[in-house]
């Protein structure tokens, strides 16, 4: 029986990146005979423009009904002016919501061959290997009530709220203590305990479920503090575990520790480990259409793809050294420049990795 992918480019580089991924994709199905079959959806502002939403029912049951979904990225100037619940990035809300896909994972590694594209001195990253689970389906982006109203003088006011039930705490905590044990044994988990209640109860549920992993050094650190260590030394880092809003925030930080946010692959998984998987950087409309986006961090997410969702640890680990060699041959996309400066475009990058992968 065929597995099934449905690919969702979205907006912006998006759909660039995704095209080169779906190319290495080809190759490897060929290479290692696998039986996947691919189909493509509309998400975002294309989904708008065409289906009159970022995310149609029909577009969401064929995603629940996949095996995984590769997802580029959403969102464009050209869709800011609509209200927040119609925007592009709804639609990718939506889909995280509607699948599940509570635990996010981004990895953040240094390509040694890159250590000199960091924003940081090479001996601050080199070997630097952190994981980040971010909770992605609840916390401050999806609680209620949430809008803005307008007080009785006319002024107007915003409003959110920030909350997770004990359950969701488990569950996402229970994925990272369980990658900690499969890694250095080392979880962080960040929060704002010393302001606010519903991190307080995180760290407290973190902490008791400590004692069910007696292998795993757990610590705990405020995310103002957990920003500065991530940039003043974080290979003190080995798993991460924090909310959605500062998963979102800190994983961006780390990203540039790698080189460049157009390195950094995610996965997004519900409980049965089928997911959503996307490059942790945006649409970059600014260099959208121009062959400029570094396809890389949406080919190592098909790796991701490959290796959690569908088990086929081969042609993950075979993109992965794929990619570990068109760096080692010298490409770079602009955003990975080195001192000679020399850079080749999305396509070129993407044809690089599917010719490595069939050497
Ligand atoms: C991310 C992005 C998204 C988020 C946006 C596009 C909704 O920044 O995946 O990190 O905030 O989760
Ligand atoms: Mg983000």
């Amino acid at each position: 029986m065929s597995q099934h992918i449905l690919c969702l480019p979205g907006d912006g580089v998006g759909t660039e990146i995704l095209r080169e991924a779906v190319k290495v994709l080809d190759v490897v199905r060929e290479r290692f005979q696998l039986a996947i079959e691919v189909t493509h959806g509309l998400v975002g502002g294309a989904a708008i423009d065409k289906e009159g939403t970022a995310l149609s029912e029909a577009t969401l049951k064929q995603a629940c009904g996949a095996d995984a979904v590769l997802f580029g990225a959403v969102g464009g100037p050209q869709w800011d002016h609509l209200p927040m619940d119609q925007r592009p990035e709804k639609g990718l809300l939506r889909l995280r919501e509607g699948l599940v896909s509570f635990a996010n994972l981004r990895p953040a590694i240094l390509y040694p061959q890159l250590a000199q594209a960091s924003s940081l001195k090479p001996e601050i990253v080199a070997g630097l290997d952190i994981l980040i689970v971010r909770e992605l389906t609840g916390g401050i982006y999806f609680g209620h009530p949430r809008g803005v109203k307008t007080l009785e003088n006319g002024e107007r006011e915003g409003f959110n709220t920030y909350v997770y039930s004990e359950s969701e705490i488990r569950r996402i905590a229970r994925v990272a203590f369980e990658a900690a044990q499969k890694r250095g044994g080392r979880l962080c988990s960040v929060d704002k305990s010393n302001v606010l209640e519903v991190t307080a109860l995180w760290r407290d549920v973190v902490s008791e479920m400590a004692r069910d992993y007696p292998d795993v050094e757990l610590s705990h650190m405020y995310v103002d503090n957990a920003a500065m260590q991530l940039v003043r030394d974080p290979r003190q880092f080995d798993v991460i575990v924090t909310g959605n809003m500062f998963g979102d925030i800190l994983s961006d930080c780390a990203a540039m520790l790698t080189g460049s946010i157009g390195m950094l692959p995610s996965a997004s998984l519900n409980a049965e480990g089928k997911g959503l998987y996307e490059p942790v950087h945006g649409s970059a409309p600014d260099i959208a259409g121009q062959d400029k986006a570094n396809p890389l961090a949406m080919i190592l997410s098909l790796a991701m793809l490959l290796r959690y969702s569908l088990d086929e640890q081969a042609a993950a680990d075979a993109i992965e050294k794929a990619v570990g060699g068109v760096l080692n041959q010298g490409l770079r996309t602009a955003d990975i420049a080195d001192d000679s400066g020399e850079t080749v475009g999305t396509a070129a990058m993407g044809d690089a990795v599917a010719a490595a992968l069939m050497t």
